[in-house]
């Protein structure tokens, strides 16, 4: 690749002299020696680099740095700057330029500082080769995430029946509750690709895993240099979400001051992006799933009523699965004959105590715990039958009242939480996994409870 470089000087001698060299060392070079020659060139074709000169007839060279870098933003300017103009240097290095030379100057030293350019620019092309390469790969993988809804009981088909209404509508906001592990996200994204923007983007955000200090640049970009670190522009969840779905997972971690700010990006349907000043137009339609009870949050002002009304347009609740026992039989062989695939291995017969068994349990992490025991079972059986030995799951059998258990909730929240975190050496972010629930809603309950720890942890 030869390096496309265009000189604007207005000393037409200088330019011209320089242009010989560069093209000694086999770069493609143009020169211009007014702005308006200079732009004109720069419409007639893409260049790599350009090599401004800052004092020049007609318009300041900086006005000319920012539009160029504003129109061309991947092309690189290095500036030329006479004696004593340290200021207009430092600015001009503020508005985006990647050197400078000072006249006089040695052609080596202009060779030297292209040749940096170059590297710079190569590096950022593979960059962006990469970047551009892996959105392909993940909305590659997006289309083969499993979209399998099993389910035999009525809640289970009145659930699909309410998910193809929603996928029909496609502007209308969907609010998703169930407990953990109940199919929220799947849910989800079988009415985005049941709707007709299936071919749009499913933008999937937990609201927990946001942290605090970026919350702001995450959802609505930023423009380079509006903050340190902000080395580039970026989209946020708003815009990579534009014209699909933005799926809000876990929507009652939501910090408060967020709400507000989304409400607004709703309303209005138009952001601007961190540091930015250029109103961007956007249009999705919002998924949000919780396993909390959201009444009780905005009770408790933790959740805002107007929110809450702009979301749940359409609300669609999953059951736990303790509660709808017809479904465990279809699901353990969906799940059994999908391991014994990925697995590579035959698939076994059920013992018929097999699904009695399963029936009686509880069940607290609901469908994901069913997967995950199916998993472990094919992974660790050596017979062609699969039976409750394989599971394991005889001493956890619950649900049923036996005198002397403890049945208070709260209590028992505690003590799983401590059991956790015991468990897990302290470790927040393993309990609250190991909990089946964010860290920051962990933190929540530990702080209601008052737990303390007094090891450092993560
Ligand atoms: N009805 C179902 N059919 C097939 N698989 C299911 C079903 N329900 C849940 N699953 C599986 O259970 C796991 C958990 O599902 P998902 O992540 O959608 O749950 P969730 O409700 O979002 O849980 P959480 O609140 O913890 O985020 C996934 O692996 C999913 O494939
Ligand atoms: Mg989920």
């Amino acid at each position: 690749m030869k390096l496309k470089v265009l000189i604007l000087d207005d000393e037409t001698d200088f330019a011209d002299e320089l242009k010989e060299f560069l093209q000694l060392r086999d770069f493609d070079v143009y020169t211009a020696n007014t702005p308006g020659e200079g732009f004109e060139s720069l419409r007639r074709r893409p260049y790599d680099l350009m090599i401004l000169d800052i004092r020049l007839p007609g318009m300041s060279g900086l006005d000319i740095l920012k539009q160029v870098r504003k129109l061309y933003p991947s092309m690189e300017v290095i500036i030329i700057s006479g004696h004593g103009d340290m200021d207009t240097v430092i600015q001009a290095m503020r508005d985006g330029a990647i050197d400078y030379l000072r006249k006089p100057f040695r052609h080596i030293d202009i060779q030297l500082s292209i040749e940096r350019t170059e590297k710079y620019l190569k590096l950022y092309r593979q960059f962006r080769e990469m970047q551009d390469q892996h959105s392909l790969i993940s909305t590659e993988l997006e289309r083969l995430i499993d979209r399998t809804f099993i389910g035999e009981s009525r809640p289970i088909r009145q659930v699909l029946e309410l998910a193809n209404t929603a996928a029909k509508y496609g502007n209308t906001n969907v609010l998703i509750t169930g407990e953990s592990g109940t199919g929220k996200e799947i849910v989800a994204r079988i009415i985005h690709y049941a709707s007709e923007q299936h071919s749009q983007p499913f933008c999937a955000v937990n609201s927990s895993a946001v942290t605090d200090s970026l919350l702001e640049s995450e959802f609505f970009g930023h423009v380079k240099g509006s903050f340190t670190g902000a080395i580039n522009d970026k989209k946020g969840f708003f815009e990579i979400a534009n014209g699909g779905t933005l799926f809000l997972d876990e929507i009652a971690d939501m910090p408060f001051a967020l709400q507000a700010k989304l409400l607004r990006a709703i309303e209005e349907k138009r952001i601007k992006r961190v540091g930015g000043t250029d109103e961007i137009q956007v249009d999705f339609r919002i998924i949000a799933a919780t396993n909390h009870n959201v009444e009780n949050l905005i009770e408790t002002r933790q959740f805002r009523l107007d929110l809450f009304h702009r979301l749940n347009t359409l609300t669609i609740n999953i059951p736990p699965l303790r509660e709808r026992p017809e479904d465990i039989d279809p699901l353990l062989k969906y799940f059994v004959s999908y391991f014994s695939v990925r697995l590579n291995k035959p698939i076994p017969k059920i013992n018929a105590q097999l699904v009695e068994t399963l029936k009686q349990y509880d069940f607290p992490g609901n469908v994901r715990e069913l997967r995950n025991m199916v998993e472990r079972a094919m992974i660790f059986c050596n017979t062609q039958t699969l039976s409750p030995i394989d599971f394991n799951i005889s001493g956890k059998k619950s649900g049923k009242v036996t005198t002397g258990v403890v049945l208070n909730l709260e209590e028992q929240e505690q003590n799983l939480i401590l059991q956790a975190l015991n468990e897990c050496g302290y470790n927040q972010m393993l309990a609250a996994k190991l909990l089946g629930i964010s860290r920051d809603s962990l933190i929540r309950r530990m702080r209601k409870y008052n737990i303390r720890i007094m090891k450092e942890s993560d």
